[in-house]
């Protein structure tokens, strides 16, 4: 066994725990809202059609701002289609999933789900194949409070309250060329600037993301950003990143250590727009809007090929999550955590069903998955200010990120309970790890909570008939003694431990 130490220290401030950093994402993909968290006629079903079995998991794992409605999807959709009558409104063709949308949840049923779940909303915006006047039209729809004709449409459709959208995504993902609409950097960046610019007359205190790169492996990474934000600098607060992660050829050391890919990809973008922002001797600080990010096995879905059928709510990327797929997203949050200073928004995609942290069945239960337990944890356990961790730890040799520290982690301090939590991942795949932790400097205070995500098998997973497989167990290593804590970090685990300082 070796030995990691890590130093913490309320000096080492990075900037408060924001909770819009406990984002997720609800796209009208395959089954996340559809037996996802809308299913009219369920047992469990509230008058309005939400499933409440669904809801009450969204609210445990403990998330705080939702974006909606892709994704893919959005760069094809109206959102006229899903307001009004349910009789009146169209079924269409969606070409992003190859799917049937029947709009019998939109905008209005959307937000009365945000307001039962308590979460922020993120509205994203069809900047695929539609433009300014449609952005228009929605943010008028949606915010005014009356007295024009689409804020009383709006009333008519039941909803007498402006709805309190003030974050939106310019679009989604426009460098694919994937994606219905895709544009170069000019064209989508001078699209952003203007839609962004037309907005804020109506709304000057929205919040608004420009899209980034669909992910830092694109070959545009880099220059898409330059070049989006040399047009739109003016108007937008965020760009936006998103990264997915998988295992691949059987490369669990790599895989373990994704998260040193998603600080190099907000280190990299957060300098591009630094350096946007220098040139114009601008001191405005771009945020990143991690507005996806997860583990998605994608390579099982390419191996599944294209479907014959257009089907309303088919079963699409209904990932399986297993016990280092946990280790992972609990990493990734690490991540996201130490660059608290620079995250402004960061959504893990999805919710349910489509690769996601809840799982449900039409008719039937719904249950967590593996990955769920690193969120709840930290999203629970976070409070106060963010604090870097002064770690010496042993290297790990990956194939994709060379050598790497096998122990990461971060900390929050809150002062007024002088309650401390340390998250840390041991990335090492054939070693338990003693970790040294000197919290001295917060007095000698004691262990409240040890938990983890560890597995013999780290390929165990979750399911219906036992859903229960994979859960956070007790980390009975931990002692503390005059502030020095010491822990025991299984091989390939993610561990949380809360310390009341006081
Ligand atoms: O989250 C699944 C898909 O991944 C989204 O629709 C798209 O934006 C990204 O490529």
């Amino acid at each position: 066994m070796t030995t990691a130490t890590i130093v913490l220290d309320p000096a080492f401030r990075v900037a408060p725990v924001n909770r819009r950093t406990f984002g997720t994402f609800v796209e009208h993909l395959g089954r996340c809202v559809y037996t996802g968290i809308f299913e009219p006629g369920h047992p469990k079903a509230d008058d309005d059609g939400f499933r409440e079995d669904v809801l009450a998991l969204v609210r445990e794992l403990g998330v705080s701002t939702v974006r909606y409605p892709g994704g893919n999807f959005v760069s094809g959709y109206r959102w006229e289609d899903g307001v009004g009558p349910l009789e009146s409104r169209p079924r269409r063709l969606d070409l992003a999933w190859k799917s049937i949308e029947t709009n019998e949840f939109g905008l209005n049923e959307f937000m009365r789900w945000t307001r039962k779940a308590g979460l922020e909303p993120m509205m994203a915006l069809n900047l695929g194949t539609r433009g300014v006047q449609e952005a228009l039209d929605l943010l008028e729809y949606a915010t005014h409070p009356s007295g024009t004709h689409l804020s009383e449409l709006r009333r008519e459709h039941g909803e007498k309250d402006p709805h309190d959208i003030g974050l939106w995504c310019l679009g989604n993902e426009l460098d694919g060329p994937w994606q219905i609409g895709h544009k170069t950097a000019h064209e989508y960046g001078r699209l952003a600037a203007e839609s962004a610019r037309a907005m804020k007359m109506v709304k000057p205190d929205l919040e608004l993301v420009a899209c980034g790169s669909s992910s830092s492996g694109m070959p545009t990474f880099g220059s898409w950003e330059a070049e989006v934000l040399e047009e739109a600098f003016e108007y937008v607060d965020h760009i936006s990143c998103h990264a997915y992660y998988q295992e691949t050829d059987g490369d669990l050391g790599s895989f373990l250590a994704s998260a040193v890919n998603m600080d190099h990809f907000i280190g990299s973008v957060a300098a591009t727009a630094d350096h946007v922002a220098a040139k114009r001797k601008s001191d405005k600080r771009i945020g990143i809007s991690f507005d996806e990010w997860n583990v998605w096995y994608q390579s099982h879905m390419h191996e599944a090929g294209p479907r014959d059928e257009w089907e309303i709510a088919p079963r699409l990327i209904e990932d399986e999550y297993n016990a280092a797929d946990a280790v992972v997203v609990g990493s990734l949050l690490i991540s996201l955590l130490r660059n608290t200073d620079r995250v402004a928004v960061a959504c893990q995609a999805q919710l349910v069903n489509a690769i996601a942290p809840i799982r449900s069945e039409p008719g039937g239960a719904a249950w967590r998955q593996t990955i769920f337990h690193p969120f709840a944890l930290t999203s629970r356990m976070a409070a106060g200010e963010v604090l870097r961790a002064e770690i010496t730890a042993p290297s790990v040799q990956t194939a994709k990120y060379g050598e790497v520290p096998a122990v990461d982690a971060v900390a929050t301090y809150d002062e007024a309970s002088g309650d401390v939590a340390v998250f840390m991942v041991n990335r090492h795949t054939g070693s338990d790890i003693t970790v040294e932790l000197d919290a001295r400097a917060f007095g000698s205070g004691s262990v409240d909570e040890a938990v983890g995500i560890y597995e013999a098998d780290v390929y165990s997973t979750n399911t219906e008939a036992e859903p229960e497989r994979v859960v956070p167990k007790p980390n009975t290593s931990v002692r503390l003694d005059g502030g020095k804590l010491r822990a025991v970090l299984p091989k390939a685990s993610w561990t949380a431990v809360k310390l009341s300082a006081r």
